[in-house]
């Protein structure tokens, strides 16, 4: 049965959680398909929901940034100063984990993702529910993220309990992932917190990715739409492709690089719904959350599996 999408039914949002089951919820970031992130019966309900590989590490979601001795007492004074300054808000930090946690959501790791959303409605329902709550994005694995709620009902909707709405994600890709483990810290996934301002935040070097991927949203092909994926430098280099290219059309929001982030992925999404073959996509600049958008553009148009 395909779900209808609840505005306020946080209550019977709270129940499903507690019964085990699933909840997609709007995060500023994009929608995360979450369970109670301590049942490991639970968490492998996101996994089967999902088809995502299960030693693919979930990211963990806390009501409030106090939270982390709780749920990672062995966090670096990195990792506090990073939470205490950016929490709520879209930066995952990876931290040792503890026995509060099952290894499941980890993937089998030692390590844990842990983050704090600035969405009000994600805040009250993990404050709610009482538990930390498991959320990777909440598309099928592989597939582009989604950034309101109609978009999870169209991919999810069959397998999710409830989807709460709470309007378009004002980030519109996924948080910055930042492993605290290693020394200095490294970015393993691009976002709005940037690289350059954590490194201004700790006073340190920030190492970028490096090595094999470690991170899911690291592998190539990942937020794939159907339609082909075309990276450009120019606008004048996406008007000549177009010209000679069938079905195709232009993605160019380099003016305004927060609407870039924030329609992303919808524009992907649209490209498919409208029969496009070949999306023209020009890549913003690589600052700020350009880095981010440049990242997400070069996994949509990587070679497909
Ligand atoms: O913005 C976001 O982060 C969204 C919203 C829903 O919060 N969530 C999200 O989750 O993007 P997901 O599952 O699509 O991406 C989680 C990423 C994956 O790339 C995963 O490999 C990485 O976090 N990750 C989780 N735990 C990790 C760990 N212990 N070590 C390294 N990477 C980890
Ligand atoms: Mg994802």
């Amino acid at each position: 049965m395909t779900r209808r999408l609840v505005r306020d039914d946080l209550a019977g949002a709270v129940d499903a959680i507690r019964r085990g089951g699933l909840v997609a919820m709007p995060t500023e970031t994009v929608y995360g398909l979450a369970a109670d992130a301590t049942d490991p019966v639970a968490v492998a309900r996101i996994f089967a929901a999902k088809g995502r590989p299960v030693d693919h590490p979930l990211i963990v979601h806390l009501a409030d940034p106090e939270d982390l001795d709780h749920w990672a007492p062995d966090a670096s004074a990195v990792a506090h100063r990073l939470a205490t300054t950016c929490w709520p808000g879209p930066l995952t930090l990876i931290v040792p984990r503890c026995d509060l946690l099952p290894a499941e959501v980890a993937g089998g790791r030692d390590s844990v993702a842990l983050r704090v959303p600035a969405h009000p409605m994600a805040r009250e329902l993990i404050r709610l529910a009482g538990v930390p709550l498991a959320a990777p994005s909440a598309n099928r694995f592989g597939a582009v993220s989604p950034t309101t709620a109609e978009h999870v009902r169209r991919d999810l909707g069959d397998v999710v309990d409830v989807i709460l709405d709470g309007g378009p994600c004002p980030v519109g890709v996924e948080s910055t992932i930042i492993d605290t483990t290693v020394s200095p810290v490294q970015v393993l996934r691009a976002g709005a917190v940037t690289a350059d301002q954590v490194a201004e935040l700790l006073e340190a070097t920030v190492d970028a990715p490096s090595g094999p991927a470690r991170a899911s949203g690291m592998l190539a092909s990942h937020y794939a739409p159907r339609c082909q994926v075309r990276l450009v430098d120019t606008s004048d280099d996406a008007v000549a492709i177009a010209a000679g290219t069938a079905r195709s059309r232009i993605l160019d929001l380099t003016h305004d690089a927060a609407r870039y982030a924030r329609d992303l992925y919808s524009e992907l999404r649209r490209a498919d719904d409208d029969g496009v073959a070949t999306l023209i996509a020009v890549l913003p600049d690589a600052h700020g959350l350009g880095h981010a958008i440049r990242d997400r553009l070069t996994k949509a148009a990587a070679p497909r599996p």
